[in-house]
């Protein structure tokens, strides 16, 4: 297959770990016969400094001339506490998401046993927690009609019937997949929009009965996700909620370095980890690339390339049980290894395979 990647590698510890995720898709390429051919291009803070905006038409051409786009993380702190700034990293991120219509956001949620440690909660509730958050992610409050007055602002979660139709196919087909449950989560008892979200749904569910739908409020799934997280097997939500209910179900993991995803819609689908950018990792050789390798295993399954995406779990998992680890995984007394290390580990496992 031929295979054109746009590589948006980013701010902070972005350009650390998509060195070794392109690493990692050569490696596959070569291994199963497939010609990629990659082209660079700015966003984030970096892009704002070179010519001024986070998301620039280059850019964005570049990723419309793109099979897909591997991104790794935006973000600089100069930008975090200063309210006035006309133009942030973040706004890259979501002009992108936006131009290229990529209204579904795929964020699987699972645990690797080394890992289970890690992770905040009790190891019997969390262990074998597998589930994927389906997130919209072009509409609600963060596109929505806003108002930034000195005393009044506002922001509007709008959301249209076929706005919320495409996303709960996705999240339906998933479903169909994986363990034949899906959980609507919504807020219907105080927001006219999950009204919507829900009556939609209930509509929807008669044409998937081999699925089973379920109902839940957004307080309530934040509190189910800490103590059943078991429970889930796809979740599907508004674009807020999706990001908040994300970032809980990273960590109560154990293992959010590690967390890939996908976002995919109209044009060309993204693949990128969950984490940020992390200035303080910068330079240092300790980012974690795991997450970035792990969304190239996406991104080759994507195209249906299952094989490609098998190997590459398999060399990550290998990697962690050789103990070859970046320092926040490592076991005690273990060697720490560097983002490159981890990387050519992953690499030469692959190409001997
Ligand atoms: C995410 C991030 C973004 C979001 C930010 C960086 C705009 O938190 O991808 O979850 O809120 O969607
Ligand atoms: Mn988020």
């Amino acid at each position: 297959m031929k295979l054109k990647i746009a590589v948006l590698a980013g701010d902070g510890i972005g350009p650390e770990i998509m060195e070794q995720g392109v690493a990692v898709t050569t490696a596959v390429a070569e291994k199963f016969g497939h010609e990629v051919t990659y082209r660079e291009a700015l966003c984030g803070a970096h892009a704002i400094d070179e010519v001024g905006d986070p998301f620039p038409e280059e850019t964005f051409q570049a990723c419309m001339e793109a099979d897909a786009v591997l991104f790794a993380s935006v973000g600089d702190p100069k930008f975090d506490n200063d309210p006035t700034a006309k133009v942030r990293p973040e706004q890259g991120l979501l002009a992108m998401r936006k131009k290229l219509g990529l209204y579904a956001n795929i964020r699987p949620v699972e645990t690797f046993d080394c890992l289970i440690h890690k992770s905040p909660l009790k190891d019997e509730l969390v262990r074998g927690a597998d589930f994927i958050c389906i997130r919209e992610l072009t509409g609600g409050m963060y596109f929505g009609e806003k108002k930034e007055g000195t005393d009044v602002a506002y922001d509007t979660n709008l959301y249209s019937r076929p706005e919320v139709e495409r996303i709960l196919r996705i999240a339906y087909q998933y479903a169909r997949r994986r363990r034949k449950h899906l959980t609507v989560v919504d807020k219907a008892n105080v927001l006219a929009s999950s009204r919507l979200w829900r009556k939609v749904a209930q509509e929807m569910m008669e044409e998937y009965p081999d699925v089973q739908t379920d109902f839940m409020y957004v307080d309530n799934a934040a509190m189910r996700m800490i103590q059943d997280p078991r429970f889930f097997d796809v979740m599907v939500t508004e674009n807020t909620f999706g990001d908040i209910l994300t970032d809980e179900g990273s960590c109560i993991t154990g293992s959010m370095g590690l967390l890939p995803s996908a976002s995919t819609g109209e044009h060309t689908p993204v693949f990128e980890p969950i984490h940020g950018s992390w200035p303080q990792g910068k330079g240092l050789n300790i980012a974690n690339p795991l997450a970035q390798i792990l969304s190239v295993a996406m991104l080759y399954e994507y195209f249906g390339l299952k094989s490609e995406g098998a190997l590459i779990r398999e060399a990550v998992n290998a990697s962690l049980d050789h103990n070859i680890r970046t320092p926040e995984i490592q076991v005690e007394g273990g060697a720490k290894y560097g983002t490159r290390e981890v990387g050519a580990w992953i690499v030469d496992y692959i190409r001997r395979k």
